[in-house]
């Protein structure tokens, strides 16, 4: 069988660099026009498309921050001006980030773990997408993606959640790898079925 050598050899390696340590420069229109083809040609039984896209790009990101931090001000007047910068540098400093929202629909066919879980490929298409393209990437939820008032804030509509946000940008950093799991702590050959 033909090796894909560089292929296999960024899957065997390829580990996220943190929001922190992406920087610009960001990927031009043109690139991420085509990171996001790539993100969405994603396994997708029924063909039913179980999720978008929302770019946060340029001021937007200062935008978003603020949204955010203004609703924690909101629910806590005592919040400190730590935690509200927090909230404020949560699209900065990478370039661009791309929020994946998964949208489920009621299917005969397609039960919506099957949904959610497409939509969890775009966002790791994406994370790939961004490497092969030079970029660094990494994928995160974050309390904003499961608290429905600040989800709706970024773009989540009803019945939509958010499944992550993929933060990307150039590499300011290199990551050490941290611990896999051992193949036979994950791994089992089935034989017969379990008795109960
Ligand atoms: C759906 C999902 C949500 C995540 N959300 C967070 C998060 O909110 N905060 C965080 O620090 N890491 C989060 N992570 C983990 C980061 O992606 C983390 O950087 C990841 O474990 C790095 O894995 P890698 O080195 O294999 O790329 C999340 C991972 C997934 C799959």
């Amino acid at each position: 069988m033909p090796v894909n050598v560089p292929l296999r050899d960024y899957l065997l390696t390829r580990r996220s660099v943190g929001l922190a340590f992406l920087r610009e420069p960001g990927p031009s229109d043109e690139e991420l026009a085509t990171m996001l083809t790539i993100a969405t040609r994603v396994p997708d039984h029924g063909k039913i498309t179980p999720w978008r896209l929302v770019i946060f790009a340029g001021e937007s990101r200062v935008k978003a921050g603020e949204a955010l931090a203004d609703l924690v001000r909101r629910r806590n007047p005592d919040a400190s001006e730590a935690d509200l910068e927090v909230e404020r540098s949560r699209f900065l400093p990478a370039p661009l980030t791309v929020g994946v929202i998964s949208r489920p629909q009621d299917h005969p066919k397609v039960p919506r773990l099957e949904q959610v879980l497409s939509a969890g490929n775009v966002a790791f298409n994406l994370s790939h997408a961004a490497f092969a393209m030079g970029y660094a990437a990494s994928w995160v939820t974050r309390w904003y993606a499961f608290d429905a008032e600040a989800a709706g804030i970024l773009g989540a509509k009803d019945g939509e959640q958010f499944v992550g946000f993929v933060h990307i940008g150039t590499a300011a950093a290199v990551m050490e790898d941290r611990p896999r799991p051992a193949l036979e702590d994950v791994v089992t050959t089935w034989s017969s079925p379990l008795q109960g």
